[in-house]
């Protein structure tokens, strides 16, 4: 029985590097995607690929369009065992907390808090029925509060928020072999890392497809870049 695995933000990017990954080793991957039709084209390249991949709309920010996924992953496949919450928004890089308009800042909760926090809500009942889940926040760097100056703050501050959404979570589940982690996927090269950034896809993508594939002794309610934990 195949790994059912969902990647949101999946048709590009760092989302769609870990849809490869993944599927890589054999799961069966639903690409996430708002535009239905940049997934299909995406994930029907993987397919060619011999990989199992099939795209699926999810608008992160948009009620609707998860709990119609929920239904459609609980019909056509019955669980879901692992979640990858990557789709995001960075639209205050030029910005800065004196003067950052608060329409900014919501919209950007919308996408990289309110949709995860929606996604955990939606899916995680499966995996506890399931007794087994994996769950990646996509986080950055960011988002430490160890290391935060005054870049971005309505990214910067979702992605904190995000870390405490993957605490409250792990601390919420009881029994089962269920584990939610964040990761920071270091600077890459996607329209959001820009041309310039040190990582591929694919280096960013690593240490989610580690997170997706723990182990049962393997850490919950971390934060992790390169495999190895980071302060938050
Ligand atoms: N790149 C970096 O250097 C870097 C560094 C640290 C953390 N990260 C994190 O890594 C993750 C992926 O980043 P990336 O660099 O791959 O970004 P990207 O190239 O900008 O891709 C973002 C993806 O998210 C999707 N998305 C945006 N809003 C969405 C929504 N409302 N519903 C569904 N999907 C939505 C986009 O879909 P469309 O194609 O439809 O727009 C796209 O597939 C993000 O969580 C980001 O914060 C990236």
């Amino acid at each position: 029985m195949a790994t059912i695995t969902l990647v949101t933000g999946g048709n590009r990017g760092i989302g769609l590097a870990a849809c490869e990954g993944l599927a890589k080793l054999g799961m069966h991957v639903l690409m996430g995607s708002r535009d239905l039709a940049k997934g299909e084209t995406a994930a029907s390249a993987l397919r060619q690929r011999g990989l199992e991949v099939e795209a699926i709309q999810v608008d992160v920010t948009d009620a609707e369009s998860i709990e119609q996924a929920r239904q459609t992953i609980q019909n056509q496949h019955g669980r879901l065992d692992v979640l990858v919450n990557n789709a995001a928004i960075l639209i205050d890089e030029t910005s800065n907390i004196m003067r950052l308009p608060i329409e900014i800042m919501r919209e950007t909760m919308e996408a990289n808090f309110y949709g995860p926090l929606m996604l955990c809500q939606a899916f995680l009942p499966m995996m506890q029925q399931q007794r087994y889940g994996r769950v990646v926040n996509v986080s950055s760097q960011a988002g430490q509060l160890s290391t935060m100056g005054n870049y971005a703050p309505a990214y910067s501050i979702s992605k904190t928020a995000l870390n405490a959404l993957t605490v409250m979570f792990a601390a919420a589940m009881h029994g089962g072999d269920i584990k939610i982690n964040a990761m920071c996927p270091g600077w890459v090269r996607t329209d959001m890392g820009g041309r310039n950034a040190s990582r591929s896809p694919e280096e960013g993508a690593d240490t989610i497809v580690w997170l997706a594939t723990l182990p049962k002794d393997g850490p919950t309610g971390g934060f992790f870049r390169d495999r190895k934990p980071v302060a938050w």
